[in-house]
C-alpha cells in the first residue's frame, strides 16, 4: 500500500516530465482511504502491538510518529490503558480524525496531537517517550538515518523505538486470473518499486540508504534490535470492506502506474477494476487479501 498518491491525469503528466511527484501527495485527501485501510489491517496491528506489549511494560508515554488518521494510535490507547498517547503528523485534518477516534474510544483525556514536519517537530514533545512507533512514515523522510536518530533522541532511557517498514507486496488474486498473462501482480509490484524509488529520490534532502532497518536502528544507538513480520490473511470469500480495499487499491494502481505496464497487462487491469465486468474484483469470488508488514524494534540503553 504504502504509497498513496491521488489519481489525477495531470499528475501522470508531470511525472513524465520528471517533476516532483511528492508535491502532489495530499494526505488529507487520502484520509478516508488511509482510515478504512488501517481499520481493515487492525488484526495485523493488534498482533504487532501484542508482540511489543510483551517487552514494553506499562509505558507512560507512547508517541505515534506519522500517525495519519490515528487508527493505530487508538489501538495503542486500548492496548496500554495506563498510557498517554501523542499522535504526531504533518497533516492537521488527519490528526483531527485521530483525536475524534480517541474520544470515541473513551481515551480522549489521555490523548494529544502534535502537528508539524518530521523529524524536526519531534523536538517539540514535552516528555521523552517510553514507546515511539512509526509505521510507514520514516520512508517519507529524505534522510531516514537522521529521522531515526531524531526519534531515538526523544526516547526515555530504556524506551523502545518500533518502526513498521518493509515486508512483502500484497496479493489479492490467484496467479492465473483466467485472462491476460499470469503473474500480473508481480509485474505491477516491479513498477511500484520503481515509483517508490523515484518518490524517495525526489524527497527534500533525499539520502540513499541501504534499507537494513536493524542496522539503521543500531547505528541510531539502539540495542536489542529485533524484527518480526505480521500477516493480514483474509481468505476468499472476503467481506465487503476487504473487497472495497482491493477495488480501491487496484484502481489507484491502474490510474497511477497503468502507463508503465505493457498494453496486455493494462487491458487485464482495466478488466479487473471495471464494475460492469463480471470477472472484475467487484464480483469475482476468488478475491483475497494477503499482506505482510515487518516491525523493527530496538531499545535505548539506560
Ligand atoms: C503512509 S501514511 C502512514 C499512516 C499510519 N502510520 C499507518 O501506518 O497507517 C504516512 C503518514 O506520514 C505523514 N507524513 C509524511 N511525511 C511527513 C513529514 N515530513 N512530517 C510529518 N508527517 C509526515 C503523512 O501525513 C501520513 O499521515
Amino acid at each position: 500500500m504504502a504509497h498513496h498518491h491521488h489519481a489525477h491525469g495531470h499528475d501522470e503528466h508531470r511525472h513524465e516530465q520528471g517533476r516532483h511527484d511528492h508535491e502532489h501527495l495530499d494526505w488529507a485527501e487520502m484520509a478516508p482511504l488511509l482510515e478504512s485501510q488501517a481499520e481493515l489491517f487492525t488484526p495485523l496491528y493488534e498482533h504487532a502491538l501484542a508482540w511489543l506489549a510483551k517487552e514494553v511494560t506499562e509505558p507512560g508515554l507512547i508517541v505515534d510518529a506519522g500517525s495519519g488518521p490515528g487508527v493505530i494510535s487508538g489501538l495503542f490507547a486500548e492496548t496500554f490503558p495506563g498510557a498517554r498517547i501523542v499522535a504526531v503528523d504533518g497533516s492537521e485534518p488527519l490528526l483531527e480524525r485521530a483525536l475524534a477516534r480517541a474520544e470515541r474510544l473513551g481515551a480522549g483525556d489521555r490523548f494529544a496531537t502534535l502537528t508539524g514536519d518530521m523529524p524536526g517537530v519531534l523536538a517539540e514533545l514535552d516528555y521523552p517517550a517510553d514507546l515511539l512507533w512509526a509505521s510507514r512514515s520514516i520512508h517519507h523522510l529524505g534522510d531516514q538515518g537522521a529521522a531515526l536518530a531524531a526519534c531515538v533522541e526523544r526516547l526515555a532511557p530504556g524506551g523502545t523505538l518500533a518502526v513498521m517498514e518493509g515486508g512483502l507486496p500484497s496479493r489479492f488474486l490467484p496467479r492465473d486470473i483466467g485472462f491476460g498473462r499470469p503473474g500480473l501482480k508481480a509485474r505491477i509490484d516491479a513498477v511500484e518499486e520503481d515509483r517508490f524509488t523515484r518518490m524517495r529520490e525526489e524527497l527534500p534532502g533525499s539520502v540513499a540508504q541501504v534499507e537494513d532497518w536493524p542496522a539503521l536502528l543500531t547505528a541510531a544507538g539502539l540495542h536489542h534490535t529485533r524484527s518480526r513480520t505480521f500477516l493480514l490473511d483474509l481468505p476468499a470469500p472476503v467481506p465487503d470492506r476487504a473487497r472495497a480495499y482491493v477495488v480501491e487499491s487496484l484502481t489507484r494502481t491502474r490510474d497511477m502506474l497503468g502507463e508503465h505496464l505493457d498494453p496486455d497487462d493494462r487491458a487485464a487491469l482495466d478488466r479487473l477494476v471495471d464494475p460492469d465486468d463480471p470477472a472484475s474484483v467487484h464480483h469475482r469470488p476468488d478475491v483475497f487479501v494477503l499482506a505482510a508488514h515487518t516491525v523493527h524494534a530496538g531499545v535505548r540503553p539506560v
